[in-house]
């Protein structure tokens, strides 16, 4: 059992939950998410998949610069060619690790077509390269839960002897099961020789909804590294949830008394962003930060809760960065009180943007009498961004029984203003083909969702909009008090995400054709 309690906190939203179909970050959104990673303190981020595009790279070697605390690493496959770029990309940072792996089980041994013995030559050859270039290592063996638990042993070994200083044990498709994640960790630590000189660490999946569980028993087994996302982000079901496991920890650390270097006041903010700029909205019943997280509406709960709120609740809304109260602002409130207000939520905005806001604002306390702290969230994390091409200028629609049910739409298209009238099925269809009319574009509506943002005929509407092109998937998200004016932002903002996903995949670097799946 290693000596410390110390869990290292290994953040991969930017990695394997930018993965996740439709979950496309910009390059500035990025660079925020990892400066907010960074600030609440987790221990390593990873940033990326250095060889996957150029958009990869470049983000992945900005955020090595800019990371003032956390260690920096990008994911390589097991060749030279993917940890020369990756080590290119976090070499500048304070503390850069390489990240390299390879399929291990049956079925992925089957896809380079290397038998074990092959594959074990591989395993030697990729470590010493990346050791050679970095001090800090570590090395994967992809779906190393439904690997024979002899031949992990075997590869484990040659890892370590090759200089890995982490071996991370991926439940690449959350098959696994928590005493099962357990005893994979036991097992390694007792039979691998040099296990004791380097940090396991355990990377979950939640395809059977125990990621968190599973890491959890893999931490207590001996793993001093949980790698996970905000949200829990990923591909499928995603990954282990970073607030999850965090407060686990703190929570019952009767049971599990392990330390991280969290910050857990930061968990809502960066749970807001991470879900804004992904296009991922949170389930309103997800653990610790979904919108019904702490709240208590049967009269049994209440009447609790006002007379000790630890009769229902086993952490404070506090613990997580959820401020206590609910004030209502109106359009009296001034510029000051708006940004006590944001700071309050975990919002620091100034400058030009603090402007901005404030209009909106008033804006919105126009048309609505009270805005709640909801509202100001979605104020604020409204997807507007500044290399966004096309902008809703102006929106008229007709409605009602008597059709045809029209929209008349101006949007600014790379700085130059354009009007088209369309008509359709209803107004969010006819403006969807207004919009398609001045903008042709092949993306394909996926889903199309309408949720109130607080209660009353004025709440605002939060539309998400995801559209596919070619494999590449866009998500968009607005709100506004006119549902019709929500869906026409999100929708252009689902457009221009696809545009950056395209920028992304350029000719011969399509998303699917460099994919971790690959050998490489
Ligand atoms: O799930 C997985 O196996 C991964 C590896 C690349 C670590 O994300
Ligand atoms: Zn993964």
């Amino acid at each position: 059992m290693p000596a410390t309690n110390r869990v290292r906190i290994f953040d991969t939203t930017l990695r394997d939950g930018e993965q996740s179909p439709g979950a496309t970050m910009t390059h500035e959104e990025k660079l925020e998410i990892a400066g907010l990673l960074d600030e609440m303190g987790v221990d390593i981020i990873e940033a990326g998949f250095p060889i996957a595009s150029e958009g990869d790279f470049r983000a992945v070697s900005e955020i090595a610069k800019a990371m003032r605390n956390a260690t920096v690493c990008g994911l390589a496959r097991a060749n030279f060619k993917d940890i020369d770029r990756c080590w290119e990309a976090v070499r500048h940072a304070r503390s850069p690790r390489i990240h390299t792996f390879i399929g291990t089980s049956p079925l992925h041994r089957a896809i380079p077509n290397l038998d074990m013995d092959q594959m074990a030559e591989r395993i030697h050859e990729t470590v010493t390269h990346a050791r050679n270039l970095c001090g800090d290592v570590q090395w994967s063996p992809m779906d190393a839960t439904r690997t024979e638990p002899d031949y992990l042993c075997r590869v484990v070994e040659i890892a370590i002897r090759a200089g890995a200083t982490t071996i991370n044990i991926p439940d690449t498709v959350g098959y696994t099961y928590p005493r099962e994640s357990a005893d994979i960790i036991r097992m390694l630590l007792e039979r691998v020789p040099g296990a004791d000189t380097i940090t396991f660490a355990t990377h979950c999946h939640n395809d059977l909804g125990m990621a968190t569980a599973n890491a959890l028993a893999a931490v207590e087994a001996g793993a001093r590294q949980i790698e996970c996302t905000i949200n829990g982000l990923g591909e499928r079901a995603g990954n282990t949830a970073l607030e999850e496991v965090v407060m686990a920890m703190k929570v019952r650390h009767d049971i599990l008394p392990f330390e991280t270097g969290i910050d857990t006041t930061k968990i809502m903010n960066i749970s807001r962003r991470v879900a804004t700029v992904s296009g991922f909205p949170v389930q309103f019943n997800k653990a610790i930060v979904g919108k019904n997280a702490f709240a208590h509406e049967s009269g049994i709960h209440q009447d609790g809760m006002l007379k000790n709120a630890r009769t229902f609740e086993i952490m404070r809304p506090e613990d997580v960065g959820l401020a206590a109260t609910n004030l209502v602002m109106g359009k009296h409130s001034g510029r000051a009180a708006l940004r006590a207000k944001l700071r309050e939520l975990g919002f620091e905005i100034g400058g030009n943007q603090l402007d901005d806001l404030f209009v909106r604002f008033k804006e919105l306390a126009d048309r609505k009498k009270e805005v709640f702290d909801d509202d100001l969230i979605a104020l604020v994390t409204q997807n507007e961004g500044a290399e966004d091409r096309i902008r809703l200028r102006r929106l008229r629609v007709v409605c009602g029984t008597e059709g045809p049910q029209t929209a008349e739409i101006a949007l600014e298209i790379d700085g130059e203003e354009r009007q088209a009238t369309a008509t359709g099925d209803g107004p969010v269809d006819a403006t969807f083909k207004a919009v398609r009319a001045l903008f042709p574009h092949g993306g394909r509506l996926q889903l199309y969702q309408v949720h109130a943002v607080t209660e009353g005929t004025d709440a605002q509407a939060t539309v998400s909009v995801r559209l596919e092109e070619e494999g590449r998937i866009a998500t968009g998200q607005a709100a506004d008090t006119d549902t019709v004016v929500a869906s026409a932002r999100a929708y252009v903002n689902a457009i221009n995400r696809l545009l950056v996903r395209r920028q992304k995949s350029a000719p011969g670097e399509d998303v699917k054709g460099v994919s971790y799946r690959d050998a490489g």
